[in-house]
């Protein structure tokens, strides 16, 4: 059975948290650029992903999450929750996605799932969603909207129909058109709760905090978990939006600061980024973990497009690439290469790991796995050693492994994703231009053990 304690194999003490709905948050779904996304992907590989854990909590089932994994260049999470807070799934050691039994558990009590559709199948004004989205704790509909209210006057009168009919269930209103009612206990705050509550007791709450990011209604509960920081985006829904206002005014009863509540600039993950940077979460000056990840960050944009001729800017002299086709390269001899032409589209670097390479006693070479970094990726044998993670001596030599994805079009190459591991030479820790590329070996993952594999089992999982 998962628990929280498989999401921790990946990063056994978080610094941070983010938690963040996916659709018109993380994703600005219109534009297929998601140049705000791409913005936020940076920003957390190089100064978060070491440390930190990423949570994303939609409404959306496992079924069409993965339609927009394939759609949109989001990074591989440490949590998922699903469904509007009724399913929450740990990222494995192995790198599968697997529920939470004890939340489900939790979740049946006092929940009768057809005694509450068939009190809702008496409003004609609610139009059952699509079967994918019916899940085991969770019943959704479109509603079919008049005046803003008779739009009300359903909603309560369903939410008076289940009391007086003895039936725990909560009624979610978001994006102006969805109806979401689940089990009493679920709902996107519970769920964070939930996890946050399991963090507190393996004595993992994050130091530094959690974020939670949120565009409309369903997401509201999240910005009412005690001990967050909410960042509403420039184009959250009126419903969230008028929520969050209020909760900043006093004279409304409100009690949110601005140092715990923004409303931000910016649309989307460029909001979430503004948020980070005004929240003060952003290390700076930058450890040299993350100076490393940013070198390594650079030498994947690379690597992937029409540049790779310029790696040997990054590069020591006599430093050798070996190629997915097992060509052995002197990355020097690359210069002006021409691109990779396949991958020149839409790419971005995901689950960097970083490893320093120590000397034994015996004088043999053995690899240390950091906090951090994502288990699944790292070679067999490694230990988990999160001691190691704060500092680089100079001189030292590095391991660091990530995975290169791109877009073929409009969605993501699953069967194309480059699994890389550089060795790197730490000449100035402190500098950003302080790393040496020594050796860089490509391989392309074989498809049946990519994120995308593991989300397509997800999406299989039924009610
Ligand atoms: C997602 C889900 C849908 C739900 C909506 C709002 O779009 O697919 O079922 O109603 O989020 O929570
Ligand atoms: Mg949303």
């Amino acid at each position: 059975m998962a628990t929280i304690q498989d999401a921790l194999h990946a990063c056994p003490k978080p610094r941070f948290m983010l938690v963040s709905d996916l659709d018109h948050t993380m994703v600005q779904n219109e534009d297929l650029t998601h140049e705000k996304l791409q913005l936020f992907n940076r920003l957390w590989s190089i100064n978060f992903s070491g440390d930190s854990l990423l949570v994303f909590s939609t409404g959306r089932s496992p079924n069409l999450f993965c339609q927009l994994w394939d759609e949109a260049p989001l990074l591989t999470p440490n949590v998922l929750i699903c469904s509007v807070g009724s399913e929450i799934f740990y990222r494995t050691p192995d790198g599968s996605l697997l529920p939470d039994k004890a939340w489900e558990a939790y979740l049946d009590q006092g929940w009768d799932r057809a005694a509450v559709q068939a009190l809702a199948a008496k409003y004609p004004q609610l139009a059952p969603q699509v079967a994918s989205e019916q899940r085991r704790h969770k019943l959704s509909f479109h509603l079919q909207r008049s005046t803003a209210e008779a739009d009300e006057a359903v909603l309560q009168g369903l939410r008076e129909a289940l009391a007086a009919a003895g039936l725990a269930a909560k009624v979610i209103y978001s994006g102006g058109v969805d109806v979401d009612v689940l089990a009493q206990g679920a709902g996107k705050g519970k769920a964070l709760e939930f996890i946050l509550k399991e963090l507190q007791e393996a004595g993992a709450y994050p130091p530094d905090g959690v974020q939670v990011n949120g565009d409309s209604g369903n997401d509201i509960e999240l910005f009412q978990v005690p001990g967050v920081r909410g960042c509403v985006v420039s184009n959250a829904h009126p419903e969230l939006r008028n929520w969050a206002t209020a909760a900043l005014d006093p004279s409304k009863g409100g009690s949110a600061t601005p140092a715990t509540l923004h409303i931000a600039q910016q649309p989307c993950a460029g909001g979430i980024v503004e948020a980070l940077l005004l929240f003060g979460s952003v290390q700076n000056p930058p450890q040299p973990q993350s100076l490393l990840r940013g070198f390594v960050t650079e030498l994947g944009l690379l690597q992937s497009n029409a540049l790779a001729g310029n790696l040997a800017l990054l590069a020591e002299p006599g430093a050798t690439w070996v190629t997915p086709a097992g060509r052995v390269l002197q990355v020097v001899q690359c210069m002006g290469e021409p691109a990779d032409a396949a991958a020149a589209g839409l790419t971005w670097v995901d689950r960097i790991c970083v490893r320093p390479l120590v000397q034994s006693k015996g004088g043999q070479t053995s690899i240390h796995q950091q906090g951090g970094a994502a288990a699944a990726d790292a070679p067999a044998g490694t230990v988990n050693n999160s001691s190691l993670t704060s500092s680089i001596s100079e001189g030292e030599l590095l391991v660091v492994t990530y995975q290169l994805w791109s877009f073929k079009g409009q969605s993501r190459d699953s069967s194309r994703v480059r699994q890389c591991s550089v060795v790197v030479r730490a000449s100035q820790p402190g500098a950003a231009d302080g790393f040496k590329l020594l050796h860089l070996h490509e391989g392309v993952m074989a498809a049946d053990v990519t994120a995308t594999a593991a989300f397509a089992a997800l999406a299989a999982t039924s009610t």
